[in-house]
């Protein structure tokens, strides 16, 4: 547990830090490139090595985002290759609709696709992810005004929105924006203010998933998917309520989602343990022998320093400082420092915990994981310098 001031006593990455983390980052990426071209790493590691995995699941696009990630540092044209030959992985997948009836089509398409075609004007990219802006699409639910994350559409039993869903409205928004049909924009900000609505709760930790009434669309209850418990704040699920809600400001422009990320963001970095790595529930703190979830500490990062670039006050500097904080934190504790140790970036990740609440089974339990290299990564860019989401 930490207090306002206890928080801003740790050290910050300095720049010369952020220099040289980023560039054993892209040059780890540019190592294992040649592994995973023409395959993708699986969603966590296993003894921090990743196996090979075709693309399937929620996570590849995020090693697609490192490769396009360390293209711009290097303009390495092996990794522009790499890039385009995994763009065309993900216009085949979703033509021939391999894994894509879920939500999760923005980690999927936006680090991958929408940065090819952002970086290099790759026109393949540009059609993937719109298609994959349309698979979204179809599953909004009007009663309730939602995107259903899981399964059959409609059934009761997965009549629900999740957090996490919040990183996949950015793709909607750049699919009005290429195409000049609001319908994706408008969809996404029904979806957005559905979701602030239900799921931030007073004290602003936030529920993971919320139930609606297939038949009146009214909220019934908040329930965990991967938290420890049905009341607790899952780390991860906070840290997408950090990122998603300024990227809901970024879109929107309701302050009202400015105060929502301030106090997410101030639950959780409140939260951390002494030293800033996450435990993978907020349950959990110093002293537990539960796993870290490091990946949190990525995202909620990336989330801050997205945030600062659309404040103007004193604020901008705050979190900017905390995300240095926390870069340096995984930096010091977790970041892999060579390939004999992993082929990922960020050790110490968290993918699933089982507890009494949550319907899971232990899954990349300390482990890297390819969100939590993605993030890491992206975050090192963006202290480096001014960078342009993909997001
Ligand atoms: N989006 C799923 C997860 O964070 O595990």
């Amino acid at each position: 547990m930490q207090t306002k001031e206890s928080l801003v006593s740790y050290d910050m990455m300095n720049e010369e830090q952020a220099k040289e983390a980023l560039q054993l980052a892209v040059s780890l990426v540019e190592g294992n490139v040649d592994e995973f071209t023409d395959c993708f790493p699986d969603s966590n590691s296993q003894d921090n090595f990743y196996p090979k995995s075709e693309n399937i699941e929620w996570t590849t696009g995020f090693w697609t985002g490192e490769i396009w990630l360390a293209y711009e540092e290097t303009g390495d044209e092996k990794l522009k290759h790499a890039g385009e030959v995994q763009v065309e992985s993900f216009l085949d997948r979703i033509l021939k609709r391999v894994d894509v009836d879920h939500h999760d089509m923005g980690f999927l398409y936006s680090p991958s696709c929408v940065a090819a075609w952002q970086l290099t004007g790759n026109e393949t990219a540009k059609k993937a992810a719109l298609l994959a802006a349309d698979n979204l699409m179809s599953r909004f639910c009007e009663k309730g005004q939602f995107f259903q994350a899981w399964g059959q559409l409609g059934a009761p039993d997965n009549y629900r929105l999740i957090i996490d869903c919040l990183l996949n409205m950015p793709l909607l928004f750049w699919a009005s924006e290429v195409t000049g049909n609001a319908k994706y924009a408008d969809h996404a900000r029904a979806h957005i203010t559905t979701a602030m609505r239900c799921i931030v709760r007073p004290d602003y930790s936030t529920y993971h998933t919320y139930f609606f009434n297939p038949e009146t669309g009214e909220p019934v209850k908040g329930v965990t998917h991967q938290g420890h418990r049905h009341g607790s704040a899952w780390t991860r699920g906070q840290a997408w309520g950090i990122y998603g809600s300024a990227m809901a400001y970024r879109y929107i422009k309701d302050t009202a989602y400015l105060e929502i990320f301030e106090k997410v963001t101030e639950y959780f970095l409140l939260h951390l343990p002494s030293d800033l790595i996450p435990y993978w529930d907020f349950d959990f703190d110093d002293g537990s022998t539960e796993p870290r979830d490091s990946s949190s500490a990525a995202i909620a990062a990336c989330g801050m320093l997205e945030m600062a670039r659309h404040m103007t006050d004193g604020k901008v500097q705050y979190y900017q400082d905390m995300a240095k904080r926390l870069l340096l934190a995984l930096r010091n504790h977790c970041a892999v420092t060579s390939k004999e140790q992993s082929n990922g970036l960020l050790m110490h990740g968290t993918y699933a915990r089982k507890s009494d609440e949550n319907p899971c089974a232990n899954r990349g339990v300390d482990e890297c994981n390819t969100w939590g290299d993605y993030y890491y990564l992206e975050g090192l860019v963006r202290i480096h310098r001014d960078w342009k989401p993909y997001w």
